[in-house]
């Protein structure tokens, strides 16, 4: 069985809870590699909406192992809520998860900062203030802490000392007060052993699972456009969202990965500060946003909604190597009369020949569109190719010739059954009779 990727190709919310949700009973195993709770993967499981912001959306799938990578942000707080919310779903969090000890912290201090940083830098990102850009900023300075830290009370306690000594002559600048070593220790190693029965070699199951002929389902969150490199810097989230960060945030080699698949939604949308060619500032926007309910599934912020942005999705097919396009919320495009795509960018009076790596750059593009006509029958609810409107047949059709790509399924709706699946995209991929006949 192959190894799939699911890699936001946008700037996040573009679908992937559903979309691991749909595929994970053709996986053994779902593994998460970067990010932290920032994420918020909504899923409707019999007909309930659930919202999962760390664990991977697998859980719901009782057979299915669910593991969180070494390149992860955890939060123990978030994790311990998140189990016992789903454990009053009934969804067991037991053995059926494993954490990284790799995987950093993000610790009561890292809340702070970020706080302080958005409410008084100059450079305001925008962030889900979840403690994630400084528990990644920590790391990379090496002087994160680990979730296997948890399990020596000396190396936590040194750790723990070192970094409050150091973020209080930050909080002392900002005029806040310093923060208590010995409370911080306390609530921490309070985590440890509610925590511990998760933690395990992660890199180490999945080396033995791919032995086992075990089949993966690698779940990305955020999306291309928040990528810490690839991304529009510096409104980014702090990891390695694009399909790069697979190996490193899980310990594994690339052969591991047989393809990625790419969730795009039908038209775009990015939350927080950053550049975004094709919003659309006019009735329009303001119409994807009402007919999407475009509001983040992390902090209920309104989205910012715009036009399917084919420069843009180019430049995600490259940096993750995506063959296959998985539409997302087609049905939200039903009742428009007419539908824009934008093909091309002019900066300074010149078409760009593709997607600019500077953020300054991007600010500044003119995107230039092609109108198509609305479909005059709803794709909502739709499950068959052949049922769906040829205007909407010759949006996707434009979209597979503008990014070389295949649609191999469409959503139309919140639910599993509102999914047309095109089955000669997935051949060799994933065996569609498992999806078929999976309870949800
Ligand atoms: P952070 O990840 O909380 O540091 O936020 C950095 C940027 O990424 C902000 O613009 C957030 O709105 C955005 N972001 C983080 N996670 C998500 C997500 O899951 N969906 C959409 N945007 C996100």
């Amino acid at each position: 069985m192959s190894n799939v990727a699911v890699i936001g190709m946008q700037w996040g919310d573009e679908g992937k809870g559903k979309i691991t949700h749909l595929l994970t009973p053709a996986f053994d195993i779902v593994a998460r590699f970067q990010g932290g709770h920032n994420a918020g993967h909504t899923v409707y499981m019999q007909g309930r909406k659930v919202i999962l912001h760390l664990i991977p959306s697998g859980v719901l799938h009782p057979n299915t192992l669910c593991l969180l990578g070494n390149g992860m942000v955890i939060s123990p707080p978030a994790f311990l809520e998140e189990k016992q919310a789903l454990e009053q779903l009934g969804v067991e969090v037991g053995d059926n998860v494993a954490m990284s000890p790799g995987a950093h912290l993000i610790m009561p201090y890292h809340f702070v900062i970020e706080r302080l940083r958005e409410e008084r830098s100059a450079l305001r990102i925008g962030t889900t203030c979840r403690g994630i850009g400084p528990a990644y900023a920590d790391k990379a300075a090496r002087a994160g802490i680990k979730v296997g830290d948890l399990l020596n009370p000396d190396v936590l306690r040194a750790k723990i000392e070192y970094n409050v000594a150091e973020k209080n002559i930050l909080l002392r600048h900002y005029g806040e007060n310093p923060l208590d070593t010995a409370r911080i220790l306390d609530e921490v190693s309070g985590y440890a052993e509610q925590l511990r029965p998760y933690i395990r070699d992660v890199s180490f199951i999945l080396e033995k699972a791919v032995r086992q002929g075990r089949s993966i389902l690698f779940e990305g969150a955020q999306g291309t456009l928040l990528d810490l490199d690839h991304g529009t810097y510096p409104y980014v989230t702090s990891s390695n969202s694009t399909a790069g960060g697979i190996c490193s945030g899980l310990g594994i080699g690339p052969d591991k990965i047989d393809a990625v698949l790419g969730v795009c939604k039908a038209y775009t949308t990015r939350v927080g500060e950053g550049p975004f060619p094709t919003e659309a500032l006019d009735q329009w926007g303001e119409y994807l946003r009402k007919q999407g309910q475009e509001y983040g599934a992390t902090t209920g912020r309104p989205r910012r909604c715009g036009w399917l942005d084919a420069v843009q999705l180019a430049f995600a097919c490259r940096v993750n190597g995506i063959k296959r396009i998985l539409l997302t919320k087609s049905d939200v495009l039903d009742g428009l009369e007419e539908i824009r795509v934008c093909t091309a960018y002019r900066y300074r009076g010149q078409e760009l020949e593709s997607f600019p790596a500077e953020s300054w750059i991007l600010e500044q593009v003119t995107p230039e569109y092609r109108t198509l006509p609305g479909w005059r029958s709803p794709v909502a609810g739709r499950s068959e190719w052949k049922e769906l409107p040829q205007e909407f047949k010759d949006y996707v059709r434009l979209i597979e010739n503008l990014l070389e790509v295949d649609v191999a399924l469409i959503s139309t709706g919140v639910g599993k059954d509102d999914t047309v699946i095109r089955p000669d995209a997935w051949e060799g991929l994933v065996d569609l009779d498992l999806l078929e006949h999976a309870e949800h």
